[in-house]
């Protein structure tokens, strides 16, 4: 820890994460998003299918087709979803994946939803198939069926809705089932933003801010954002406060480098930690290969962080083991062990202990 930019200030990851943190849900933050399509900036694809889709619904009069949207954190899934329900003049309901716990969540919402209604469904992936199953007639015929009762007693009520549009988003598209993939009409996966694009998005979001910032600090600030548009808007803002604090409020390459050298960040948007596990694999690992559960394991006892089991939906209620769900545990870390199953019962256990000389 002897280089001055691996001492982080705050939490460095938090700023270049993708995913969606509080600060991403302030009223300034939310007032740079693009509302209309011809706002949009990037993913030229994408935008030219929506408008196309958009005009030729608005010609029949009808709700453009359902769209699932498949990308990363952070490039504008929501934003897309919000753009769709003002082209069309609809009105939009935003849940997500984990909120629709039962069947009467999701009907609740699409019995109350008019003609032309938005439904956005984030991380759709992570709905309930006893939810999902709801979806199909909902999606395809626009009603769906009611149970009364149970066993031998029940019957079933058919329920039309107004016709709609589902835009569901995914980070993990091979985990949605096929039945419910093929219903939907488009479906598109975002990129990672160009520079040239990101550049276009800051200088925006900046006239928005009404701060000032010369094409140098907008690239600048452009190549440290992970091709995320939102990271982008988030260190923005950082930058902002550190400009009319230290210099003389117009942000330029110098104000970026020296505001993001306090929160870790370097030229390229990585932090202490993405620099931290480049060098083990370099020094440790000479240059690789290394097993990406070895490193992990290796940084979780140098960083004091369990990182969470992933996939897990559906935890065995007899297994007491103290799982970490989402984001991460701050623990000390004394050991760590990876385990890989191969076939044919060759196994391997890997234990790592912190090196005390
Ligand atoms: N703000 C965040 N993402 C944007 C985009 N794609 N276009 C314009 N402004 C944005």
């Amino acid at each position: 820890m002897s280089d001055p930019k691996d001492r982080p200030t705050e939490d460095p990851l938090e700023m270049v994460n993708g995913a969606c943190l509080d600060i991403d849900t302030d009223p300034e933050v939310l007032s740079l998003r693009p509302e209309r399509l011809d706002e949009y900036i990037g993913q030229d694809e994408i935008v030219e299918t929506l408008q196309i889709a958009i005009e030729a619904a608005a010609n029949r009069k009808e709700p453009i087709d359902h769209v699932l949207l498949h990308g990363p954190p952070g490039l504008g899934k929501t934003t897309l979803a919000t753009i769709i329900a003002n082209e069309m003049s609809g009105d939009l309901t935003i849940t997500s994946g984990p909120a629709l716990e039962k069947g009467g969540d999701l009907i609740g919402i699409l019995t109350h939803m008019d003609e032309g209604h938005v439904l956005f469904v984030d991380e759709i992936h992570r709905i309930p198939k006893t939810v999902e199953e709801f979806l199909y007639p909902a999606m395809e015929e626009f009603s769906v069926d009611f149970i009364f009762d149970k066993g031998v007693h029940a019957r079933s009520h058919r329920y039309r809705l107004n016709r709609f549009t589902l835009v569901g988003a995914t980070t993990r598209v091979g985990l949605l089932s096929a039945p419910l993939r093929d219903r939907f009409g488009i479906f598109r996966s975002l990129d990672f933003y160009g520079e040239a694009d990101l550049v276009k998005i800051i200088r925006r979001s900046a006239s928005l801010l009404k701060v000032q910032i010369d094409n140098p600090g907008a690239a600048e600030l452009s190549k440290r954002s992970r091709g995320t548009p939102r990271i982008a808007n988030r260190l923005l803002k950082r930058v902002r406060d550190y400009t009319q604090v230290r210099a003389d409020g117009v942000i330029t390459r110098e104000t970026v480098a020296a505001a993001l050298a306090l929160e870790g960040v370097d030229e390229m948007g990585l932090t202490h930690l993405d620099r931290r596990y480049l060098k083990t694999i370099l020094k440790y690992y000479k240059g690789g290969p290394a097993g990406i559960e070895a490193i992990a394991a290796v940084l979780a006892i140098d960083r004091g962080r369990i990182p969470p089991t992933i996939n897990l939906e559906n935890p065995d209620p007899d297994c007491d083991l103290d799982y970490v769900t989402e984001g991460f545990r701050q623990k000390e870390v004394g050991a760590a062990l990876t385990n890989s199953f191969g076939f044919g019962g060759v196994n391997a256990t890997l234990a790592f202990t912190r090196f005390s000389q």
